[in-house]
């Protein structure tokens, strides 16, 4: 159907009568609450270093590399005989995570856990392996991105994007890939001007434009200062389709935002990244970052995943280690802490 066609109901489903609920839709789960003190305690620890000047390297040890790159990858460099460049790594990436954005879950459930059944008639141990491993990824995508909603997290990245003074901002998401975090800074800071950049265009024809239009933001409504949903057409968004390195945009960011793009860097690159982030920024503006956390999940997580997931060159940080990154490279940091999967850090520039 085309998207003209669609009625009001299926777009908009989500009226202010559904704040503070929660409900799991077939392919994400819609979050329209905010956490509980319980939860807060448990899930956003904010803040935990007091003072980024007396931490050291030494103190703080190196990030744990993922090596275990996607079946894609290796089959790319042995008919090409030479290492996957960056910019293809990210186009085998969005095009494999994309897929599993849009499956609708209880449905592949249920086609997984059949073609398992029927592969054990087979009785041929490399189809039966392959079909478990299939019934496993979807059950562990279940859980963490419908059950759990750690991808997206909107409740963290909520208590993580609060509290900042702009009004109207001017938005840069850099490495946007669907923009799913500008979306919602929009929505909380009513009035905002995105701009999204990713250098490969399926994220701005398919990753971006395919993102469901039913998905309800939790954000402010202006004139009340109420609560207030919006949804994706509700938002001023520019998605540009470059490489950060040719941006042609001064200091003119009141928010400068980047989701898991620093640990795709291995150390000597880090600092031209940070830089990335500084140089688009007012005077008085806001680096906001996030990384995955180094944790064993999340190592199990890339591990399953490997396939869908390891094209490119990853890191798991701390969030010290994510700090002292850019501390070192001339932002002082603001709020610092860690949301379900990743770390999270609001910055100025020094
Ligand atoms: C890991 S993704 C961000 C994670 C994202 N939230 C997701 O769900 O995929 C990083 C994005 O940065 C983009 N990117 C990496 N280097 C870039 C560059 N130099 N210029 C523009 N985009 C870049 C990649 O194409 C990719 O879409």
């Amino acid at each position: 159907m085309l998207q003209a066609e669609l009625l009001p109901e299926e777009t908009r489903p989500f009226d202010e009568s559904y704040i503070g609920k929660s409900e799991m839709q077939g392919n994400y789960r819609m979050d329209l609450r905010n956490f509980t003190e319980k939860e807060y305690n448990k899930f956003v620890k904010v803040d935990t270093v007091r003072d980024w000047s007396m931490l050291s390297w030494k103190d703080v040890g190196r990030p744990f590399e993922v090596k275990n790159y996607s079946a894609d990858r290796h089959q790319y460099e042995q008919e090409h005989g030479k290492p996957m460049s960056a910019h293809t790594s990210w186009q085998y990436f969005n095009k494999s995570f994309h897929e599993w954005f849009s499956k609708d879950i209880p449905h592949e459930q249920q086609k997984e856990k059949e073609k398992f059944f029927a592969s054990l008639k087979s009785f041929k141990p490399g189809e039966i392996k392959s079909a478990l491993g299939d019934v496993v990824r979807i059950q562990l995508w279940n859980y963490v991105h419908r059950i759990q909603d750690g991808i997206w997290d909107p409740r963290g990245k909520r208590t993580l994007f609060e509290g900042m003074d702009v009004s109207k901002p001017r938005i840069l998401f850099l490495g946007a890939a669907e923009g799913y975090e500008a979306m919602q800074l929009a929505a909380m800071y009513p009035g905002a001007k995105v701009v999204m950049v990713d250098y490969d265009e399926y994220c701005k024809t398919t990753r971006f434009e395919h993102f469901p239009d039913s998905y309800p933001f939790l954000g402010e409504n202006p004139q009340t200062g109420q609560p207030k949903i919006y949804y994706k057409d509700d938002l001023n968004i520019e998605y540009v389709v470059d490489d950060i390195r040719n941006l042609p945009y001064g200091k003119e960011f009141d928010i400068v935002l980047s989701v898991g793009l620093l640990e795709h860097f291995p150390d000597e690159y880090k600092p031209e990244v940070v830089d990335w982030h500084r140089k688009f920024l007012k005077p008085n503006g806001y680096v906001v970052m996030t990384t995955p956390r180094n944790q064993l999940r999340s190592r199990i997580y890339y591990n399953i995943f490997a396939d869908v997931m390891n094209h490119t060159y990853r890191e798991l940080m701390t969030v010290e280690q994510m700090g002292l990154y850019m501390y070192e490279n001339g932002l002082d940091i603001l709020k610092s802490g860690f949301i379900k999967v990743h770390n999270g850090i609001i910055a100025k520039a020094r």
